[in-house]
Formats: C-alpha cells, structure tokens, sequence
C-alpha cells in the first residue's frame, strides 16, 4: 500500500515528528494560552494541532471547522455538535448529551459500523437567534473546562471574516472567550491578511488576546528521514538528489512533499532505485491526473487574465507591473494587470506572501508551465 499521505489530516505513523513544534503546542495547552497559529496552506497546521493536543491525554478538544459557515447560525450548530460529540466521547450516556442541549432539539445518529454517535442540529428555522446567541452555545463549553482541561479548536479561523455579520460574530466570540480563562482557544489560519485583519489591528476585538505560533515547513534533514524510511520500508532507494528535488519542486510545502513522494511511490516499482527522472516522471504524472480540473479553472478566467497567469508562471510574482512582466506575458497596460491579478486572488488561485504573489500550488504553477496554456 502506498504509505504516503496527502489530503487528509496525519496522526501517528504517519505524523513526522516535530518535536519543536508540539512543545511550544502543548507548552501553551499546559498555561492554558489561547492561540493563534498562522501558516500556509498543507504546511501540517490542522494535523499538529491536533497531534499536540492527543498527546494531553487528559485535555478534551472541540474542533470547529469554520470553512464555509456563511452564517452565525452554520457556526452555532457547528459548536454545538462538536461539543455534543466530545461529551459523548467523554462517556457521557446519550440520554444525558442530549438532554444538555434539549433546547435545540439535538439528533443523534449511530454509525451501524462504530457504534459511535454523531450529532446534528438544525436552527436554521429560528426566528430569535442572532449573533449574540452564540453566547449560550459557548456558554457551556466554559462549564466544562471548570471540570476538565479542555482545547476549542477554529480551524480556518479566517473563514468568518465572510460569514454575513461577522463584525458582530467577532466580538461575541471575543465577548465570550474572555470569561474563559480555564479553556484553551486555537484558532488556526492560512490566510495571512485576513488573520492580520482580526488579531494585529488594534480596533479588532481580538487584538492582541493571543499567543502567536507560525507553522512552516518541516526541516528537510527529519523529513528526508522520514520520507526515506517510508520509501525503503517498501524497497525503493531514492538518492539524495532526488530527496532534493522533491523538496525543490513542492517548495518545502508538507502536503505537497508527501503528493509527489505518493505519485513517485506509484510509479516506481519495490528493488528499485530512485533518481532524479523518476521524480520528473512523478511530477508529470501529477499534471496528467490534475489536468481536467486545471482545465476547468482556465476556462472560468478571460483570455486576459489567463495571460496574466501564464505571465505569472514564467516570471514570478513579485514585479508583475514592470515593463519586463508586461513583456513576458503580453499584456499592455500595468492597469489591466492589477485588475487580473485581483480576480486571480479573488478565485484563490495567488495570494500575496508580503514578497511576491504565489500560485496556491507549485503543482498548477508547473502544469501551466507543461501542459496548461502556457506550453
Ligand atoms: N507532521 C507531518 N508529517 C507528515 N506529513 C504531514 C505532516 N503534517 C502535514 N503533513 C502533510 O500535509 C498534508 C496537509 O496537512 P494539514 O495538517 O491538513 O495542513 P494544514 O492544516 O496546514 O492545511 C497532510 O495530508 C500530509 O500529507
Ligand atoms: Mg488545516
């Protein structure tokens, strides 16, 4: 079986281990210190967090996925079921988990394969509920963590910044957070401006509530060791070159590591040694099997802004009005430039990192350099 990962959050074996990293993690579960924990996009944020607080055997963790609550009730029921869902872990009888929340009419769900519950809430059909009422849903998370450490985790914290009123979800959270001195609060981001615009700018309620950790990549030298047990434990010897272009090519991004070491694992055979044209043929096979849904974020853009992608792609980002970028991707006006540009990040596709504008995967980068428009 391929024993490379991608995707998906990573616990146990498959975790590298980044003992720097957990310590300053569970350094700050022991103190209790809220935080906020920044870092790019499948660099393993979600997967430490989670690692750091599992090794507390005894704190508790309600994990939010903030991504695509459009509204402060998607976000109430949201933390209403993961709490349900802790207390039912905790061993709490479903009778009693459900009676706590009786309120909101909870259902509860059981996996026929597990056994386990799942719960879900449905509060779209209340009239009264606004913003504020996210104050009862945290309401007893707070009692909880009088009795047991406990860690909420908000993962893609910078999500809410689009929820439809969120400068009032804002500050109840805030509001709320703030008498819990006894619950530890992560929020998690990737995107950096938006995690700026809540914890950095002083008119922000959460200015400031929060220890800061930044989540980069993994060292090179643990994570070829890592890597290179993985790929030897099924009989394939990659070369240190090959280790190097790995890490070159998916820009010391984690996920992105372990997604070219999966499609190398796949087209390489047990006995064989890997060289640095295996790792090409690996990079291509990504390109083939990402080509149609490439496709299909070409066609979305204008025949401009496509330009201004390839023109990205060939020269980098971090001068895109210069003369030298207009010459490179044909485009004639800097104006016009700022204007694709703006519809590139608006779709997720760049995002500026304070030096330069960045494909959101090196992987796209090199399709459109291979296959894409730009080949
Ligand atoms: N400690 C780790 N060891 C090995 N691979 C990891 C590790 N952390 C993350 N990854 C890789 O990165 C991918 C994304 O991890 P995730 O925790 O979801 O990142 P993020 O939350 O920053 O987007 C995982 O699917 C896995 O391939
Ligand atoms: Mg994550």
């Amino acid at each position: 079986m391929n024993p490379f990962q991608h995707g998906v959050v990573v616990s146990g074996e498959d975790f590298c281990p980044r003992p720097e990293l957990l310590r300053e993690l569970q350094g700050h579960i022991d103190a209790r210190q809220n935080c906020v924990i920044r870092g790019g996009r499948r660099m393993g944020k979600t997967s430490a967090v989670l690692e750091a607080i599992h090794s507390r055997r005894k704190a508790g963790c309600i994990f939010i996925n903030c991504w695509g609550k459009t509204s402060p009730v998607a976000l109430a029921e949201s933390i209403a079921e993961s709490f349900l869902a802790y207390q039912s872990r905790r061993g709490l009888s479903l009778k009693r988990v459900l009676e706590g929340f009786a309120h909101m009419r909870p259902n509860a769900t059981i996996d026929p394969q597990t056994g386990q519950p799942s719960f879900s809430i449905d509060l779209a059909g209340r009239r009264d509920f606004n913003p504020k009422s996210l104050e009862r849903v945290l309401g007893p998370i707070g009692d909880e963590g009088k009795n047991h450490p406990l860690v909420v985790v908000f993962d893609e914290f910078q999500a809410l910044m689009d929820m439809e009123q969120h400068e009032s979800v804002i500050a109840t959270l805030r509001g709320a957070i703030q008498l819990q001195p006894q619950v530890t609060y992560f929020y998690l981001g990737s995107v950096r401006n938006l995690m700026d615009a809540v914890f950095n700018d002083p008119r922000q309620p959460f200015f400031k509530s929060a220890a800061s950790v930044s989540i980069g990549p993994i060292d090179r030298s643990s994570f070829s060791i890592y890597l290179i047990k993985k790929f030897r434990q099924s009989r394939r010897q990659p070369s240190s070159s090959a280790m190097n272009l790995i890490f070159e090519m998916a820009h010391d991004t984690t996920g992105d590591v372990q997604q070219l070491c999966s499609a190398l694992w796949n087209c390489t055979e047990a006995g064989q040694k890997i060289e640095e044209a295996d790792v090409y043929a690996a990079l291509a096979r990504i390109h083939q099997s990402e080509n149609e849904s490439n496709m299909r974020i070409i066609d979305i853009l204008t025949p401009g802004q496509v330009k201004v992608l390839v023109g990205l792609a060939k020269a980098g980002g971090a001068h895109p009005t210069s003369k030298a970028f207009l010459e490179a991707s044909g485009v004639a006006q800097p104006s016009s430039v700022t204007k694709a540009i703006a519809r590139l990040e608006s779709e997720g596709l760049i995002f500026h990192d304070s030096k330069e504008y960045q494909f959101f995967s090196p992987f796209f980068r090199t399709w459109l350099l291979s296959m894409g428009p730009a080949a």
